[in-house]
């Protein structure tokens, strides 16, 4: 209704804005070549940001971008993710039923990577949003991913 008053061709503020279509101001697009050099050196990266100011949009923007050939991205938004979660959630992205044991996950998820490495050549990216919300024990279990954090 408020669209058609004020001539919009589509709802803004809702979540599915295709990334081609978002407002793309300097700021983005700093982020983005910084989660880029981050993707592609394999390193750590956080995203920090008042509520709605639009991290998961501009992650979104950069996932769409990112090349499919050499990156797979694995996209954990959990609340409450527990270390065996946070394995359980990768592996079954990767395709893989995960081992009950959390040790055992880990070590699971470590071949993966090695295997998704070593044989397609690809690197993951792994993406944690509502990170703020991850606490000590699963910090610890994240390794090399991008958090995205209120
Ligand atoms: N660059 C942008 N252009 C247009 N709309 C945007 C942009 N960034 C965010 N938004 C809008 O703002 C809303 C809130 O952004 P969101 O990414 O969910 O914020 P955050 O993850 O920081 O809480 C999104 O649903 C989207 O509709
Ligand atoms: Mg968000």
């Amino acid at each position: 209704m408020f669209e058609a008053a004020y001539g919009m061709e589509n709802t803004p503020f809702s979540r599915d804005v295709p990334t081609d279509k978002l407002y793309d101001s300097p700021m983005m697009q700093e982020i983005l070549g910084r989660l880029k050099y981050a993707a592609e050196r394999q390193m750590f990266a956080v995203l920090t940001g008042d509520c709605g100011t639009g991290k998961t949009t501009t992650i979104r923007r950069f996932v769409d971008r990112l090349d499919k050939g050499k990156f797979q991205v694995l996209y954990l938004s959990d609340l409450k993710l527990t270390p065996r979660h946070f394995y359980k959630g990768l592996l079954e992205q990767l395709g893989s039923e995960a081992k009950f044991y959390r040790g055992d996950a880990k070590r699971q998820l470590q071949r993966e990577i090695e295997l998704m490495r070593g044989i397609r050549g690809i690197q993951p990216v792994v993406v944690v949003d509502e990170a703020h919300l991850l606490d000590k024990e699963n910090s610890g279990a994240c390794h090399s991913p991008i958090f995205v954090e209120d």
